[in-house]
């Protein structure tokens, strides 16, 4: 039996308040703790988004009801709520501001330049920005950082380009982090699999090549952290004529990597590094005492989207043959998970910016 830190998920769509035959804050952190994973941090692309003292309530009233492990809430950029000097008080309840620079699923998203430069100058430098910017934008935005000398973490790489240059602004001191999803890892634009029939294959940032994916497994020391981008929409969603882009991943996000571990395409020091202190230190989360993961390293299994406790129905990664199971979960000293079954009652989980 392998023990691990309670792990850290930066970056988890919710669904809830308003699309929660996706998901809920009840689904999502089942299949959190299901994967392991102690606290979220929820995405604002929320119906309504989250963007103001209004819809953080509510979106923190939703997951004080459900909630079943510990989470926090980020407010999104808009056009019109770039002044934070007017609204102190709202970034400390967050866990940071996304800013939605390229093609995304939702209503957030900042076009013109001169929308991004009041939130750069004016939302407080001790968390930091989180910006969807792909491939040129993601240059644009690191200018930005390194203009407005501010804490800057990039969302989702998946680019070779991305990650070669992130690296040569960190080289020069530029306040930049980034992450990394399982799916950009272990999957590229030339893959098939029962996952990823039709329109289970869209995603943002889509898939890459496979000389992206091999450009960020060799650059891995660039990275900060792994995170799931868990973007639940329903199988019949993904299969119809218009499937909307994301994938689950909760649940599939440590055996996955623990199967890597195992195949010593990475240590298991860097996993830690990557799920839990890095993501911890860049999003300045407290301590969860009495927290920790129980893995049976040996479990060798297939991934099936029917055990998971996600709403959505499906995994891009169906079928797949990993090793590594999580046995227990214990967050603040109570069992939340236990061989298979869900013990944290909803309302347990904790608002860490609360
Ligand atoms: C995300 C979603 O569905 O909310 N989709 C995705 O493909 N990653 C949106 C996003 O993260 O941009
Ligand atoms: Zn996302």
């Amino acid at each position: 039996m392998l023990t691990l830190p309670g792990l850290i998920d930066p970056h988890v769509h919710t669904r809830d308040p308003g699309q929660t035959h996706k998901e809920d804050w009840d689904t999502v952190t089942q299949a959190a703790l299901a994967g392991g994973v102690v606290l979220l941090l929820a995405m604002p692309n929320a119906k309504p988004p989250i963007f103001d003292a209004e819809t953080l309530d509510l979106a923190l009233q939703n997951a004080k009801q459900k909630a079943r492990c510990d989470y926090a809430q980020f407010l999104g950029a808009g056009p019109n709520n770039g002044d934070w000097n007017k609204n102190k008080d709202l970034p400390p309840r967050a866990a940071g501001l996304k800013m939605y620079l390229d093609s995304t699923f939702g209503e957030l998203r900042l076009n013109d330049m001169t929308l991004w430069t009041p939130h750069f100058q004016t939302f407080p430098k001790d968390l930091p920005i989180v910006a969807h910017s792909e491939s040129r934008s993601m240059a644009a935005a690191i200018l930005f950082a390194a203009l407005y000398d501010r804490p800057l973490h990039i969302a989702h790489i998946s680019l070779k380009e991305e990650v070669l240059l992130i690296k040569a602004a960190k080289e020069r001191g530029v306040k930049v982090t980034c992450e990394v999803c399982p799916h950009h890892l272990f999957l590229s634009s030339s893959q098939s699999g029962s996952g990823l029939e039709g329109g289970r294959s869209e995603v943002r940032p889509r898939l890459a090549t496979q000389e992206d994916v091999d450009s960020l497994w060799e650059n891995l020391d660039v990275i900060d952290c792994f995170a799931t981008d868990h973007a639940p929409h329903t199988a019949a969603e993904k299969d119809s004529d218009t499937p909307p882009p994301g994938f689950p991943g909760l649940e599939t996000i440590l055996p996955l990597f623990l199967t890597a571990v195992r195949e010593k395409r990475l240590s298991l020091e860097t996993l830690i590094e990557k799920m839990y202190l890095n993501p911890k230190r860049i999003f300045r989360l407290p301590d969860q005492p009495e927290t920790w993961v129980e893995v049976d390293e040996n479990a060798a299994y297939e991934i099936r989207a029917s055990e998971q406790f996600t709403r959505c129905g499906w995994t891009p990664f169906e079928g797949w043959k990993v090793r590594g199971r999580v046995r227990r979960v214990v967050l603040r000293g109570k069992t939340c998970f236990e061989d298979g079954k869900i013990l944290a009652p909803p309302g347990y989980g904790k608002n860490v910016r609360g």
